[in-house]
């Protein structure tokens, strides 16, 4: 089939890129020149593991190009995803529509022939409703279907997840564009993977209500965890114990220093907005939010207890930057707030960031980037393990903590805390 991605972020990039590989033809479209010239020229604009090998073998064959050509690629194209970014409308809260909105108007005026018009981006219910209307008033009077088909892709793990999914969630009441769609993923649907449909809307709110589950998930193990710090209990055991039950599953059940990145933030506000809108209160969402809002204030706190309120001066290192590990997305990633608040309280910081350096702490003075970790831990006081990183999980610890009054922060449990006594090692975790 012929496809078009439009929009090569995350999502189209690595979509259209997996679409090529099980046999597709797909041109991946933007109108950012400079990212289609470097993906032109083999250069990947994002960090994902075996992205950049899939991408030159399905350039080699044929089966995927780019262009800044957004009508040309829509008129060759019998499948056109929209794919652009939906980012959260800071006075308002709720999904910012404007990309979507102008893709739709692109694709009204390029409509040749019937086509499917399948929204990847993750927007709110009722969006497919008026990009429906946009198109009717195409001049050509072409008959096309507009589908929901919500990405449930993790950074990182993004090519495995859409090779092997848990769900492929397809909404439309239309049966020609459900016929097209379930042979377009055929492929993968064939692996023992769920294909559901269900209607447009229901779909739209599938993906918010995904993602608003798991950050709810993720904020009530960090709750437990907190009590867990002081009752005496590694919470660990109680994930564990918990996760036995099918009922509540062991994935999503890891205490760490609160979710970040470009999806939960964004689509826990941008879900109670939506409900807002039609008079609903998500109270259980809202204060899920401010609880992960408030998880930077906890680890500020226990920072500074357990180097007991002396960070002045003291070097503290950062192992991990970005808002987990696979990826090199620094957005709303958890230590974007904790840098910046022990730098007022007068420390230094080093990181080491396997991506490399980040121009968010450009501009913040007394924040150095090393590269590698034995420049970030040689002369550090503290060293705070941000994310989980596999190259952070066998230190040789010997070799890098030169101070003997070290104390190391793990936030994301990667340690064992009994081992850690035994090499005599002052170790600090999340919840244990
Ligand atoms: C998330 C969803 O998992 C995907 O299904 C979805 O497609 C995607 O958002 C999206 O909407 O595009 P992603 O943001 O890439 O994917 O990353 P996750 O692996 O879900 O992690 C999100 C945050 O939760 C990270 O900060 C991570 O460190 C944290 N997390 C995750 C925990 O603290 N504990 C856990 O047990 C799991």
């Amino acid at each position: 089939m012929k496809l078009c991605m439009i929009g090569t972020g995350y999502v189209g990039l690595v979509s259209g890129t997996c679409f090529a590989d099980i046999g597709n033809k797909v041109i991946c479209a933007d109108i950012d020149y400079e990212k289609i010239r470097s993906l032109k020229s083999g250069v990947i604009p994002i960090y994902e593991p075996g992205l950049e090998e899939m991408i030159k073998r399905n350039v080699n064959q044929n089966r995927l190009a780019f262009s800044n050509n957004i009508s040309e690629s829509i008129r060759k194209s019998d499948i056109i995803f929209i794919c652009v970014g939906t980012p959260t409308n800071k006075k308002t809260n709720a999904a910012d529509l404007k990309y979507v909105f102008q893709v739709s108007n692109t694709i009204k005026s390029n409509l040749n022939k019937y086509k499917v018009i399948v929204t990847k981006s993750t927007v709110p219910v009722t969006t497919g409703d008026k990009i429906e209307k946009i198109l009717k008033k195409n001049k050509f009077r072409t008959k096309y279907d507009v589908v929901s088909n919500p990405e449930f892709l993790r950074e990182g793990e993004a090519i495995r997840d859409f090779v092997v999914p848990d769900r492929v969630v397809v909404g439309t009441n239309n049966t020609k564009a459900l016929k097209i769609m379930k042979s377009l993923y055929m492929p993968i649907i064939k692996k023992n993977s769920r294909f559901f449909s269900t209607s447009r809307r229901a779909a739209e709110l599938i993906k918010y209500a995904s993602n608003a589950f798991l950050a709810t998930k993720i904020s009530f193990i960090n709750e437990v965890a907190n009590l867990c710090e002081v009752s005496g209990i590694n919470i660990e055991d109680v994930s564990v114990g918990m996760g036995l039950d099918q009922r509540i599953g062991d994935r999503f059940l890891r205490a760490g220093p609160g979710y970040g990145g470009s999806c939960f933030p964004k689509d826990t506000r941008a879900i109670v907005t939506l409900a807002k809108k039609f008079k609903i209160n998500l109270n259980i969402v809202s204060t899920v939010i401010k609880s992960n809002d408030n998880r930077s204030k906890i680890l500020l706190d226990r920072i500074l207890k357990i180097a007991k309120n002396k960070v002045n001066n003291k070097t503290i290192a950062f192992l991990g930057t970005t808002f987990k590990a696979n990826t090199d997305d620094m957005r709303e990633s958890p230590c974007l707030t904790l840098i910046p608040s022990l730098v007022k309280k007068g420390a230094k910081i080093v990181y080491y960031e396997p991506t490399g350096p980040k121009k968010e702490f450009d501009k913040i003075k007394k924040v150095h980037f090393s590269k590698d970790i034995l420049g970030a831990t040689k002369k550090a006081d503290l060293v705070i393990i941000h994310t989980e990183w596999n190259e952070f999980k066998q230190l040789n610890l010997n070799k890098y903590l030169k101070n003997k009054n070290v104390i190391i922060y793990d936030m994301r449990n990667i340690y064992s805390p009994e081992k850690m006594k035994k090499k005599g090692i002052k170790y600090y975790s999340i919840g244990r």
